[in-house]
C-alpha cells in the first residue's frame, strides 16, 4: 500500500515538473516557421485582444489580433517603435453565415467565424529580425508552417507601415 503511494506521489510530482517547465520554453513543441526560425508561442490562444478585421475578396475571412502583455502595454501607452519581446498574433477564421443566428432574426445577417484557416506572428527582435525592420514573421496552418516563400512575401508588404513600426492594425478601445 505504501508503495502505491509513494508511485502516485512521484507521478504527481513528476506531471507537476512537466507542467512547471512546458511554460520555461516560452515556445509550444511544433516546426518553427522558415527564415525567421519562430515556434508558435505557448498561451497565445489566451492573449488580449488588440482589434478585429474582415477581409472580402479571395481571402473572405475574419480576424483578431491579439498581443501578449508588452504588445498591450505598448499599444495602450501608444509606445512606437514596439519594444523588444512583442508578439503580434493574427488569427484567420473562415467568414460564415450563421443560419442558427438568422433563424432568430429573420433574415440572412449574421456572419461568424468558422474554421479556422491560419495564425501569423510578429515577433520583436530589433538585433535579431535587424533586417527586416525589427520583425520576425510566421505562418501556421494546423500547426504546420508556411514554406519559405510564403514568409518571403511578409516583410515586404508591411514596408507601407513603416511610419507604425510595420504595424498595420490599430487598437481598438
Ligand atoms: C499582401 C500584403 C501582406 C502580406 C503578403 C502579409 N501581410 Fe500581414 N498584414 C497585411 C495587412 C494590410 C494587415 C492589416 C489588415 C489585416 O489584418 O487584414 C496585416 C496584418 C498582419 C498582422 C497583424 C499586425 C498588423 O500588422 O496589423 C500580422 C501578425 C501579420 N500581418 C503577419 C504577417 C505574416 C506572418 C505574413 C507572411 C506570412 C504577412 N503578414 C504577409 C498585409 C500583408
Amino acid at each position: 500500500m505504501r508503495r502505491i503511494v509513494l508511485a502516485l506521489l512521484a507521478v504527481v510530482a513528476l506531471a507537476g515538473v512537466v507542467a512547471y517547465m512546458a511554460p520555461v520554453s516560452g515556445q509550444a513543441d511544433g516546426e518553427a516557421a522558415p527564415i525567421y526560425g519562430i515556434k508558435i508561442p505557448a498561451g497565445y490562444r489566451d492573449w488580449r485582444l488588440i482589434s478585429v478585421a474582415h477581409e472580402e475578396g479571395n481571402l473572405n475571412d475574419l480576424r483578431a489580433q491579439l498581443g501578449n502583455d508588452v504588445a498591450i502595454k505598448a499599444y495602450r501607452e501608444g509606445q512606437l517603435p514596439f519594444p523588444d519581446g512583442t508578439i503580434i498574433a493574427a488569427l484567420h477564421w473562415n467568414y460564415v453565415s450563421s443560419e442558427e443566428n438568422n433563424k432568430v432574426f429573420g433574415r440572412v445577417q449574421s456572419f461568424i467565424a468558422g474554421a479556422p484557416k491560419n495564425i501569423q506572428f510578429m515577433v520583436k527582435d530589433s538585433k535579431k529580425y535587424a533586417a527586416t525592420g525589427g520583425w520576425g514573421f510566421a505562418d501556421f496552418t494546423d500547426g504546420k508552417p508556411a514554406d519559405e516563400a510564403v514568409h518571403k512575401t511578409c516583410f515586404p508588404c508591411h514596408e507601407p507601415a513603416k511610419a507604425r513600426d510595420f504595424v498595420f492594425t490599430r487598437y481598438a478601445p
